[in-house]
């Protein structure tokens, strides 16, 4: 299987699971990136099901509204039951590092409200055991975020203890935000690999 055949399968997989699992009349977070954007293809032949969704990035807008979805202010909605999105990486806790489609604020203010946050995710996302090195930023040349941020790749960083790392970035005077979901973990990983989801 291709990598983005595995991507459609487990997005499929969280279609089925939110349309078994969701309220009639939901309204449904969705994340940001190539995995996602097989979610949104997945969900949309039962859109009718669902009164809309939440956006974690104008492209995930945009997407959403071209399949006819209604999109919601976050503001406005008084309850997600399910935030769906994919990982750059993740380990066995479900704590991920995401962010490489640089959307890491609002998928990260989208799933602080959602009840359940559903990873999805090819095998080449789960994390391979850290080097015990110090972290190297680089700037992402040519890159601003939805909300006028740039991001920091850093690369190398031991992750020991991701809920005290997050928490300890976040406090670095200037940092808006940072790719570790530790605090809000995702609830349920959907994993695609050769063998099936
Ligand atoms: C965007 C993200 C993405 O979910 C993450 O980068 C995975 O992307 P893809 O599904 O394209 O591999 O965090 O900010």
């Amino acid at each position: 299987m291709t990598q983005d055949e595995l991507k459609q399968a487990v997005a499929q997989a969280a279609a089925d699971y939110v349309a078994a699992n969701a309220p009639e009349g939901a309204i449904i977070g969705v994340g940001t990136g190539s995995t996602a954007n097989f979610f949104i293809d997945a969900l949309a032949p039962l859109r009718p099901r669902y009164k809309g969704a939440v956006a974690s990035s104008e492209a995930t807008r945009k997407r959403l509204e071209g399949h006819g979805f209604t999109v919601f202010d976050l503001n406005d909605v008084e309850e997600i039951p399910f935030y769906v999105d994919g990982a750059d990486e993740i380990d066995a806790g479900l704590n991920m590092i995401k962010g490489g489609g640089g959307a890491l604020t609002r998928e990260k203010i989208v799933a602080a409200v959602a009840r359940k946050f559903i990873c999805i995710a090819d095998s080449s996302k789960v994390a391979r055991e850290l080097a015990k090195l110090g972290g190297t930023p680089v700037l992402r040349e040519g890159f601003v975020t939805d909300n006028g941020n740039v991001i920091l790749d850093v690369k190398g960083l031991a992750i020991v203890d991701p809920k005290a790392l997050e928490a300890q970035i976040n406090h670095i005077t200037g940092v808006v935000t940072n790719g570790l979901f530790a605090i809000r973990p995702a609830n349920l990983l959907l994993l695609g690999t050769a063998d099936g989801v």
